[in-house]
């Protein structure tokens, strides 16, 4: 006799409290997000109880290309019969084909890759880089920056909370105002190996970088031989309406990552993919930066294929009109909750919703799920809603969580008695 769905989930949130954490156990039976996937498709996800919903968190951007892409699998199960993930050591043909790819379609001179497994791993390795190339030491970085949770890049992340038990962090690292060129020209000095910046900070709440800003860095770097690291990892891969969201402001970094969305939702990859200029610091000594999972065979192939998808679908064009709808509905929103909602920061699909306070965004989250919306507040700021569906979601979709939207927000208005203003 088969287990009853609902005894089913109780049972997996009993193991995951034991064995894996309670506290987040807790948090998301507290957020309304205490949901096991089962079923994935597009924009969609289904429980183990068979409760349907709309997925705009999606890792925080790992499923651009929608939910387990049937097109993509299937193409990673037919590598699976002939490929393993491969020998670190040798070259490989799928290694080739996605770097050479991945300098087709990054901007400007980027064109060299060295792989990786994550995000965190492909800015260590551009920190490495930076360093050994300029041979200097000091690394510029964005308060409320997020570049992962490992060795160089949580030396680069803005937030105290997540680095204050680890220290002493690796030294050299200097925070500054995000979109503020100035207090990067006030900052930079002739020991500074490289700027690191995220074109829209995700997890510091969608702060957009406003016009200008990148341009003006670039500037300041090349004056002073610094080199400009630009963190595509949630940015990437179409989600703001053009391949990479840096090149909405035409500026060309000297290195650039990427991770989350390249593996589609299916395999884990990241690069970090630098200037031929750079490639120089590697002549001496090849081997100097390894990982072993990291651009394995099968992981180039799914990384090949997303971006054939991306192409092929045309998603830029698609997140970009994805986009305006959205926006015309938040137009509606701030009109009609003004008491809840502030601001709303978007780029194509990655949109941040800014409450008017801290309490919002918890109370939301809850109300969105219980109305088939997967949507949550940011790491860094509970006053800020990300929305980041997969850009393959439709008009009718669109639609849904605009309505849940507007149920929730009508909904805590009552509760909190402030009158919708008509
Ligand atoms: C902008 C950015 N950089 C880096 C990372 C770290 O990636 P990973 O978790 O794969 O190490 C993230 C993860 O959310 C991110 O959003």
């Amino acid at each position: 006799m088969q287990e009853d769905p609902k005894v089913l989930k109780e049972e997996v949130l009993k193991d995951f409290a034991e064995y894996i954490s309670p506290m987040k156990v807790r948090t998301m039976k507290s957020a309304g997000l205490d949901i096991i996937e089962e079923r994935r498709e597009g924009a969609t996800v289904w429980d183990i109880t068979g409760r349907k919903y709309i997925d705009c968190q999606t890792g925080s951007g790992i499923m651009n290309v929608g939910r387990h892409n049937r097109e993509i699998a299937s193409i990673l199960k037919q590598a699976l019969d002939t490929y393993d993930i491969g020998v670190f050591l040798l070259c490989s043909k799928q290694k080739a084909d996605l770097a050479k790819k991945l300098a087709e379609i990054t901007p400007g001179e980027l064109k060299c890759t060295i792989f990786g497994v994550g995000g965190g791993e492909a800015n260590d390795a551009a920190i490495k880089i930076a360093r050994g190339y300029t041979m200097r030491t000091e690394i510029i970085y964005a308060k409320n920056a997020y570049h992962g949770h490992t060795g160089f890049s949580l030396s680069a992340i803005g937030r105290d909370a997540y680095k204050e038990p680890f220290e002493p962090l690796v030294p050299g690292f200097k925070m500054v105002p995000f979109g503020d060129a100035d207090a990067i020209r006030d900052t930079i000095n002739e020991d500074t190996a490289a700027v690191i910046l995220e074109p829209i900070q995700g997890e510091g709440g969608i702060h957009i970088s406003p016009d200008g800003y990148l341009a003006d860095v670039r500037d300041i770097c090349t004056k002073n031989e610094t080199l400009l690291i630009l963190d595509e990892i949630q940015t990437g891969f179409a989600r703001t309406g053009k391949m990479f969201a840096s090149e909405h402001w035409g500026v060309v970094p000297d290195i650039m990552t990427v991770a989350k969305s390249l593996g589609g939702g299916l395999y884990p990859i990241s690069a970090t993919i630098f200037t031929e200029e750079i490639m120089d610091f590697f002549i001496p000594h090849p081997f100097i930066h390894l990982s072993t999972f990291g651009g394995s065979d099968l992981g180039c192939i799914v990384g090949l294929a997303v971006i054939d998808y991306i192409e092929k679908h045309n998603l830029c064009e698609h997140a970009a009109e994805m986009g305006k709808r959205f926006r015309k509905g938040f137009d509606s929103l701030l009109k009609d909750y003004p008491d809840l909602l502030l601001e709303v920061r978007q780029m194509g699909l990655m949109m941040g919703l800014q409450y008017t306070n801290d309490s919002i965004g918890p109370r939301m989250t809850k109300k969105l799920s219980q109305r088939g919306v997967i949507a949550v507040y940011t790491g860094n700021d509970p006053s800020i809603c990300r929305l980041m569906p997969p850009l393959v979601i439709t008009e009718k979709e669109v639609d849904f969580v605009l309505n849940a939207l507007e149920d929730s927000m009508a909904e805590l208005s009552r509760e909190a008695g402030i009158g919708r203003e008509d």
